[in-house]
């Protein structure tokens, strides 16, 4: 039988990876697939450029349309990132009956629901594996793997970029900017690398997860979002002398009233495994009623590690390219006259515990202003520790552990906090989870 030709959108990071991993494993593919898969078109805004991989047999232009509505390409692998160009191209793609496989996550999570209609009107499959995790298969994990189970929530590090930046922050004392520099260099930032450490890419990520967990629409605009940019190395010493680690996690939850969609850097016990996923490795953790607690971990950036989700996406692709489009797995895990209408809960609404850290005048009664102030807004205790003043400042570090409370009421509390006189400044907020297996 003859190889499926493939149209490649972007000769980047990721592009390459995939023209490699094909052609390394073309042996092992067929075998899987049934059929060869060949890149045989492509499209990058320079063709000129030297590249580390092999183009050869590899029609390239500049324009992704030519790539698009090709006859010969029955596949399009979208890999130029962003949601303006790849969306007319993708759009454009379907409008063909062209099947889609992307790694964009910008593109699913802002579009998805859009695209996936349409999809499903021309019977085509879009896949996007690579979107979430890197190379981690999370995406088949949860829609198929899972499929069994009433999924309760799922917290993970879906950005890598992040993770390497506290993981050196914490081990080597490295300041913020030089590991962002390497991270980079290294190829796993995002183009806009604000995305990486304002938590959007990770925002991205978390709205998919959530909609093939829960089987809800794609909703990226209602997602709670928070980057790292605020966390000081003294944070990530006290929460390590108080047994925790900050991790930045995407954490989606069911609840009675909704669901939680929430970015944030957060404490979490040194003891759970995904507290010790560092670098730019990437994990997931996955609460099933039936299953239980289950962890994904993985690569969660870079050229291959991101090839083999896009590579595995093919496969899967030319797998189904002449199954019943009636009887494929649904784009977003559930069936799509069957997603769920529960709203998405506002921070306010959301219910977690807190780390609190604040700068004190070192005199008789603070404390106790503190605690009334906590008191009165039902927000309980579980721990503190003050710290001396460093030489040449007055003020003393108090930092508190809370019992979990409506994010809400920590909210008001902190504000009659920094109104005290006997407080500096703003109180530095963190939330915490215990990820047990409730
Ligand atoms: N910038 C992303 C990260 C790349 O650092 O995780 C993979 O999506």
């Amino acid at each position: 039988m003859e190889p499926v030709k493939v149209g490649l959108l972007g000769l980047g990071t990721v592009g390459g990876g995939t023209i490699s991993v094909l052609r390394r494993n073309a042996d092992e593919i067929v075998r899987r697939a049934g059929r060869g898969i060949e890149i045989t078109h492509a499209a990058a805004r320079d063709i000129e450029k030297p590249r580390s991989f092999d183009t050869s047999n590899i029609k390239l232009t500049t324009d992704p349309l030519q790539v698009v509505e090709d006859p010969e390409v029955e596949i399009v692998v979208e890999l130029i990132g962003g949601d303006s160009l790849a969306l007319d191209l993708v759009m454009r793609a379907i409008e063909q009956g062209k099947h889609v496989v992307t790694a964009n996550k910008a593109l699913i999570a802002k579009h998805g629901n859009k695209i996936f209609t349409a999809a499903r009107e021309k019977n085509v499959m879009v896949a996007f594996e690579a979107a979430v995790a890197g190379g981690i298969p999370i995406i088949k994990a949860i829609r198929e793997g899972l499929a069994g189970n009433h999924i309760q929530w799922l917290a993970g590090i879906i950005n890598g970029t992040g993770n390497f930046i506290l993981t050196e922050m914490r081990d080597k004392g490295r300041d913020f900017a030089d590991v962002l520099a390497e991270a980079q260099q290294l190829g796993y930032a995002e183009a806009d690398p604000t995305f990486d450490v304002e938590g959007i890419d990770a925002a991205h990520k978390l709205t998919i997860l959530a909609s093939i967990a829960f089987g809800m629409p794609l909703q990226f605009d209602a997602t709670y979002t928070e980057g790292i940019t605020q966390i000081t190395r003294d944070d990530v010493t006290y929460a390590e002398e108080l047994g925790y680690r900050i991790k930045h996690l995407g954490l989606t939850r069911r609840t009675d009233k909704g669901f939680e969609l929430r970015v944030h850097p957060t404490l979490i016990p040194e003891r759970r495994l995904i507290a010790n996923v560092d670098g730019v490795m990437n994990a997931v953790l996955v609460m099933g009623d039936a299953v239980g607690p289950t962890l994904y971990y993985g690569a969660g950036a870079g050229a291959e590690p991101t090839a083999s989700a896009v590579v595995a996406d093919l496969v899967d692709v030319v797998r189904a390219l002449t199954s019943d489009p009636e009887n494929r797995v649904p784009h977003l895990a559930f069936q799509p006259d069957a997603l769920s209408d529960l709203p998405v809960l506002s921070m306010e609404e959301v219910e977690t515990a807190y780390y609190l850290r604040m700068q004190v005048q070192d005199k008789p009664g603070v404390l106790a202003d503190v605690t009334r102030i906590l008191g009165d807004h039902g927000i309980s205790i579980e721990a503190v520790i003050q710290k001396e003043p460093r030489e040449g400042c007055p003020h003393a570090s108090v930092i508190m552990l809370t019992h979990r409370v409506i994010e809400k009421n920590m909210t008001d509390a902190i504000a009659e906090i920094e109104a005290l006189d006997s407080i500096e400044g703003a109180v530095t907020r963190i939330r915490m989870e215990t990820l047990n297996a409730q």
